[in-house]
């Protein structure tokens, strides 16, 4: 395996002005978000909301979150953005929350903290702590839990893809310390029914976190709109925490999420102090260090920018193109939504599988979209953003002219094709597992510059540590080296 290579500072310093023309020169291989034909990551407004972003941005890039009583205004901005936050999804006063770097960090803090408060209630026997959650939920709870020691315990999800309240039921033990749901997922945009699984969390008294990091600040004015949309946030009791990213449609910038307790008396469970370093006296609220306080001046400039006439406008716009999308897709005789998304995600697959949906979705792309594939089962994801609605007519033009190609001419199996469709359903997990992993590794161990993307990700290269990997091909044989060929094109699109 080759290592990282190393490299040297530029001996002198360059020109400003050579610096940004040859960072910009680097994103020339980068996924085109303004084309309007990927359907995830970029969560864009216009140029002019861009803008505003980069000038708040600048105008706090040297300030530190770190120290809020340094740097005061940075937790007076704080601390209206949860106000406001807390005021939308209908907490009360005792109501209280922190603002993070993301729905990552918010969902580890919200396990951390029930991990903390469970210890110190010694009420839940013996052996690792156990979180139940939908198998739909997304899968920072995994890795929180997998940082903290706890047990996931996954409840299948229903026919309509929300959460199976009766089997999430089933999994309560002793040792279970959280109840948790999606409003709404990630996959296919489904609210889970958050009234029922807090008539069980009251049953077994446990608390229930909400990762509403989608829908969080969507949500709310999809339902002032006269949308459906089931209770979900703080007015249902049992609600303990609610997660929601100013980073997705609360538009600010990337690093902007908040993390909402029903009060303080959850909250202390995650702030941290150390009073016995040579540097001091430490404290901290939530889990990173240092950082910008960018994020928290862009996420209150979006606020400020759009306020609820903006926000509410910007739903409609989104629920209208979304009502349309899903309107034109239900008249396709061999597509089908899955469940009964709540907002502007969604996912979409074939019926019976006729055509093999990566087929159609290998045809999309050779005309120009970029299609998030998932899988169990397999389907295509949508998160409708505003730059997207231009270009929903082409969409389903693209999707009907390669429905009837497809009709016609019963496509081969291309290579690409193929490997997708397996990639989703190769049953050996395990060996998946360690080929992504060592995906990964190769992250850091093939040069950037020179090879593209796809070559970066490539197992096709002398990935392996001489012996190991003879030793592991031998060992795992066939099956290894399937997985490595499946991957290889699964892994493209999805990393
Ligand atoms: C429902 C949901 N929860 C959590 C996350 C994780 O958020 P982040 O990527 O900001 O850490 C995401 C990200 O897409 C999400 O959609």
């Amino acid at each position: 395996m080759k290592n990282h290579p190393r490299a040297n500072f530029p001996a002198k310093p360059l020109p400003h002005q050579t610096i940004l023309q040859q960072l910009a020169a680097k994103k020339s291989g980068d996924a085109n978000w303004r084309s309007g034909r990927i359907w995830s990551m970029v969560y864009f407004i216009n140029d002019a909301h861009l803008h505003l972003m980069e000038e708040a941005s600048k105008l706090f890039l040297s300030e530190n979150q770190l120290n809020p009583l340094a740097f005061q205004s940075l937790l007076n901005i704080e601390r209206e953005l949860v106000g406001m936050a807390s005021g939308l999804l209908h907490g009360d006063e005792a109501t209280t929350g922190v603002f993070t770097s993301g729905g990552t960090e918010s969902i580890i803090l919200a396990l951390y903290a029930y991990r903390e408060q469970a210890r110190r209630q010694k009420r839940f026997g013996s052996g690792a702590l156990e979180i139940i959650v939908p198998q739909s939920i997304h899968p920072v709870f995994e890795k929180a839990a997998h940082l903290l020691d706890l047990k996931v315990r996954k409840a299948p999800v229903g026919a309509n893809f929300q959460a199976d309240v009766k089997a999430m039921e089933k999994l309560i033990t002793r040792r279970t310390i959280l109840l948790a749901a999606s409003a709404p997922t990630y996959p296919h945009g489904i609210l889970d029914p958050i009234e029922e699984i807090g008539a069980i969390a009251r049953k077994h008294r446990l608390p229930l976190h909400i990762d509403a990091c989608l829908g969080g600040f969507l949500l709310p004015w999809v339902e002032r709109l006269g949308y459906p949309v089931a209770p979900w946030d703080f007015r249902v009791p049992e609600v303990t925490s609610i997660s929601a990213d100013w980073h997705k449609f609360g538009y600010g910038i990337k690093g902007a999420s908040v993390i909402l307790y029903r009060d303080m008396a959850l909250m202390r469970n995650q702030f941290f102090v150390s009073t016995d370093w040579s540097g001091g006296i430490y404290a901290s609220r939530a889990l990173m260090g240092s950082r910008s306080g960018s994020t928290l001046a862009a996420a209150w400039a979006a606020v400020h920018a759009l306020g609820e006439t903006g926000y509410l406008d910007l739903a409609k716009q989104l629920m209208e193109g979304c009502q349309k999308l899903r309107n034109q897709l239900e008249t396709l005789p061999e597509i089908e939504i899955l469940g009964n998304p709540c907002m502007s995600a969604l996912a979409y697959r074939t019926k019976q599988g006729k055509p093999d949906l990566f087929i159609l979705a290998e045809a999309m792309e050779n005309r120009g979209w970029s299609l998030d594939r998932q899988h169990l089962p397999d389907s295509i994801h949508l998160t409708l953003m505003p730059h997207h609605l231009p270009h929903l007519d082409t969409y389903i033009s693209d999707l009907k002219a390669v429905l009837l190609a497809l009709k016609d001419q019963p496509a081969q199996l291309s290579e690409n094709a193929a490997f997708y469709g397996m990639a989703a359903r190769i049953p050996f997990r395990n060996l998946v597992k360690r080929e992504v992993l060592r995906m990964l590794e190769s992250m850091h161990t093939v040069p950037a510059e020179k090879d593209s993307v796809k070559n970066q990700l490539s197992w096709k290269s002398e990935t392996s540590e001489v012996g190991t990997e003879a030793a592991l091909e031998k060992r795992a044989g066939w099956k290894t080296r399937l997985v490595q060929r499946l991957l290889y094109f699964w892994s493209y699109k999805k990393f």
